[in-house]
């Protein structure tokens, strides 16, 4: 199922966020794709924050493709912005975690890494519109957990 968001802050994105993670099972992979500053990371955090990681301990540091956060399930955060080729994420191990993973994988920039993605990876797109307004798409597989994320994000759907 395909669903038009609109994202007015990051307060928003943190929310539509927290609401998809409650849908989460271990294994699942959310692909995100987005130019930079698009919230990327922010929705991150939300997910974080539904395994009650702080938001404050996500971020992207430079240097670092993979960080695993504890939480109530293990957080996966993958960020491969500076990588070129699916190739490059093999050789630091980016198949092998998401293969592995306990917990919930996250990864920006999935779009580089599309062959390595399961088929059934949740997609997170994000469009800057202006200012704080992003549209933010999520497509979901067609499973019953994930009518609680429909349930509580009625109020960011897209009219028109
Ligand atoms: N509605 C919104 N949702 C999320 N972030 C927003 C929103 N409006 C403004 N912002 C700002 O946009 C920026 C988003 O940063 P974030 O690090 O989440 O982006 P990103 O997509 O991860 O970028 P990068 O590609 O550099 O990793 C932050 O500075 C945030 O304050
Ligand atoms: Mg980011």
């Amino acid at each position: 199922m395909i669903t038009e968001l609109v994202s007015n802050s990051t307060e928003d994105t943190m929310e539509i966020a927290r609401s998809l993670g409650k849908a989460l099972a271990p294994g699942d992979v959310i692909a995100l794709t987005g130019d930079l500053g698009a919230g990327k990371t922010c929705f991150c955090k939300g997910i974080g924050e539904s395994l009650r990681i702080p938001a404050a301990r996500v971020v992207s540091p430079t240097f670092t493709i993979a960080t695993e956060y504890e939480g109530v399930l293990p957080l996966n955060h993958i960020d491969v912005y500076r990588l070129d080729t699916a190739m490059e994420a093999v050789e630091v191990g980016v198949d092998e975690i998401l293969a592995a993973t306990k917990g919930i994988c996250v990864v920006e920039w999935a779009e580089k890494v599309e062959e390595l993605l399961p088929t059934d990876s949740i997609r997170v797109t994000f469009v800057i519109c202006c200012d704080d307004r992003r549209k933010i798409v999520v497509s979901t597989p067609e499973q019953d957990r994930f009518a609680v994320f429909h349930e509580l994000t009625t109020r960011f759907l897209a009219r028109g």
